[in-house]
């Protein structure tokens, strides 16, 4: 339920490929929405890769970036925001999102998910030797985050046009539902 909450801005969240960048963006061109991916941002900030800060800084130093820029996120407005797939699971940062945003969360299975990702090789979280029991633990501890969305969308076997005309409509009907 999104009661009577201000939404100016669209949220998506959910695990590393399940699509919030590529829905995103796709999203932000229909909409004529500012579109902005958090890692990109924690990127832009740190001048390295996601992989190096993981690296050369450790995870609690992503962690802060990201904890950082949701917060920066409450003035914005018009804005298709696509975030890092761990960023919602501090709480904080979720209930900082639904104070501006439809927060959207995009569903796969762990198995759709590995196979989505396991040709790429910038998520220092998946360079393991077992990825896909990785994704698994993960995604158990991070399920119910998710699970707090507005609105939980899966993906699975659907192209990114589709999922980003469903989540489209589930926005425009949270904000005449707020109007
Ligand atoms: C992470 C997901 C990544 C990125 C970082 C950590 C995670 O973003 O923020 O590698 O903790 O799940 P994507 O979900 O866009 O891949």
């Amino acid at each position: 339920m999104t009661g009577t909450r201000p939404i100016h801005n669209l949220a998506l969240i959910g695990f590393m490929g399940t699509g919030k960048s590529a829905v995103g963006r796709l999203i932000a061109q229909i909409l004529h929405f500012t579109y902005l991916d958090t890692d990109q941002v924690v990127e832009f900030r740190a001048h390295k890769t996601i992989r190096d800060i993981f690296q050369q800084d450790g995870e609690p130093a992503f962690r802060d970036w990201e904890r950082v820029i949701v917060e920066e996120l409450t003035r914005r407005n018009k804005t298709v925001i696509s975030t890092g797939g761990g960023l919602p699971a501090a709480q904080a940062n979720l209930d900082s999102l639904k104070t501006h945003s439809l927060v959207v969360c995009l569903w796969a299975s762990a198995d759709t998910i590995y196979e989505r990702v396991r040709d790429h090789d910038h998520r220092p979280l998946l360079a393991e030797a077992e990825p896909l029991g990785k994704i698994r633990e993960l995604l158990a501890v991070r399920e119910p985050y998710y699970r707090q969305a507005d609105v939980l969308v899966n993906t699975e076997r659907r192209s990114v046009r589709e999922v980003a005309i469903q989540v489209i409509h589930q926005f425009h009907m949270a904000q005449v539902a707020h109007r």
